[in-house]
């Protein structure tokens, strides 16, 4: 099939690539030519894992070029995936600017029938808007299709690949298979509904993850007052298959581009609509406290100031394998230690350069290494899920001996630790 998806972020790069692999015919476009250049020479704008090649074998096989231009990416494609981003607006809601810029452009550009589908997350109600919006610049047949993304940032490409389900939502039957069409090799459900129900789906599934975060960070302070461990706690309720096991780690707080907007949007949607979404308001506290009790930890062995103390922070990115730092809790934090006067040694395997434009250089050292990050240190700090900071050797460790670690993802084995005579704090674990 001949596709053109027009944004090349995190979720339309990857969406370009995978379609590519799957055997279709596709055109990249985005608005800045920065990109599209970097991506032609074979860089990629973003990290993540397996990307890179992705998109090479298949520009060398091809299947997937890129451009800057829409009328040009959009001349010969059958189906049309919107992937700008949504970003929150001051108030709240999601930001549609971008969404309206493109569907303007194509309805001005576009010269044949078209499938438009909009991947990225907009409140529900918006593609019966933006279909309207469109019928009034063109008299050119169109379809609206609403194809939500369920992607995770750092395992996006396999996510797509084994995806638990496909939504489509649309109120033309014909557009609804056609669209159905591209991922029916995938041998996973195919939730084929209206446009709204499709919006909804998505908004409804993350705030549903957020909320499980945001549940098991309450559970976890519960588990801090009383003495038990809330990963053993998650793991029981997890064997559950109504409750399942992911989503269940207690931290520091959820972040991304995702999530914080996300819930906040259905929230403020929900408003719109009369209705006041009681359990988003707790999960949006909940989360928002949530690092305010790790750092409640930190405040409770060192007092109020922490002038004078050098931190070793392993950890910046808003979760493992990416550099994206938009929302990163991790980023927060830092910034609240360097409030209290500590200086900051900090590491993180993708996201430094990304975090060193908002986070500055006053009081903060960039290390090349994991193991740099304990030099002259007086506490450890571990904010982000990387796997690689499980297996810090005791070498290092012990340059915390008499000491102490605050683990904000429960990430170290609490025993090991003790018995390297170093104090541990971790999240819900004694
Ligand atoms: C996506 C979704 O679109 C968003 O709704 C979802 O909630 C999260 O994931 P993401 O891929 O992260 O967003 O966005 P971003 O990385 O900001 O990429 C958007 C791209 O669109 C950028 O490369 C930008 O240059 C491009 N763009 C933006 C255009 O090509 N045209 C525009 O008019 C605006
Ligand atoms: C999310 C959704 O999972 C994906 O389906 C959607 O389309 C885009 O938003 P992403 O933001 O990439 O994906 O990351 P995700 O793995 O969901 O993690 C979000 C945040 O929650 C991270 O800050 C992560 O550290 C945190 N988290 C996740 C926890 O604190 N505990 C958990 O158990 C899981």
């Amino acid at each position: 099939m001949k596709i053109c998806v027009i944004g090349t972020g995190y979720v339309g790069l990857v969406g370009s690539a995978v379609f590519a692999d799957w055997g279709n015919q596709v055109i990249g476009v985005d608005n800045n030519p920065d990109k599209i250049k970097m991506i032609e020479s074979g860089n990629m704008p973003i990290f993540e894992p397996g990307l890179k090649e992705l998109v090479a074998k298949n520009i060398n096989n091809g299947n997937l070029k890129f451009t800057n231009s829409l009328p040009e990416g959009i001349s010969e494609a059958e189906i049309i995936f919107i992937c700008v981003g949504t970003p929150m607006s001051d108030g709240g809601s999601a930001d549609l600017k971008y969404i309206y810029q493109v569907a303007e452009e194509i309805a001005l550009n576009m010269e044949s029938p078209k499938i438009i589908s909009i991947k990225s997350t907009v409140p529900v109600g918006t593609n019966r808007k933006v279909r309207e919006f469109i019928k009034s610049k063109t008299s050119i047949e169109f379809a609206s299709v609403s194809v939500p993304e369920f992607l995770r940032e750092g395992s996006s490409i396999e996510d797509m690949n084994k995806t638990d389900r496909t939504v489509i939502g649309s109120n033309d039957s014909e557009a609804l298979e056609k669209v159905s069409q591209l991922f029916n090799h995938l041998n996973s459900p195919i939730v084929k509904c209206d446009l709204e129900s499709a919006e909804l789906i998505k908004y409804a599934s993350n705030s549903f993850l957020a909320t499980k975060i945001s549940f098991i960070n309450e559970i976890a302070q519960i588990c801090d007052l009383s003495g038990a461990d809330v990963t053993k706690v998650a793991y029981g309720m997890g064997l559950d298959s109504r409750i399942g096991p992911k989503f269940l780690n207690a931290s520091i707080g959820y972040g991304g581009s995702c999530f914080p907007k996300d819930v906040l949007a259905l929230y403020k949607a929900s408003e719109d609509f009369g209705y006041h979404f009681n359990i988003l308001e707790s999960v949006m506290k909940t989360n928002k406290n949530q690092k305010y009790y790790f750092l409640n930890k930190i405040k409770s062995i060192y007092g109020n100031s922490l002038e004078g103390k050098k931190v070793a922070a392993l950890g910046l990115a808003f979760k493992n394998d990416t550099d994206d730092i938009r929302e990163s809790v991790a980023i927060e934090v830092i910034k609240l230690l360097k409030e209290l006067g500590a200086e900051v040694n900090v590491f993180d395997p993708e996201a430094m350069p990304n975090s060193q434009k908002v986070l500055g250089d006053e009081n903060i050292n960039y290390l090349n290494s994991k193991e740099e990050v304990f030099n002259d240190s007086d506490f450890l700090v571990i904010l982000t899920e990387w796997k690689e900071f499980k297996d810090i050797s005791n070498e290092y460790l012990l340059k915390l001996r008499d000491r102490n670690i605050f683990d904000g993802r429960n990430l170290l084995e609490s025993s090991k630790i003790k018995e390297l005579g170093i104090n541990y704090y971790s999240i819900g674990r004694k």
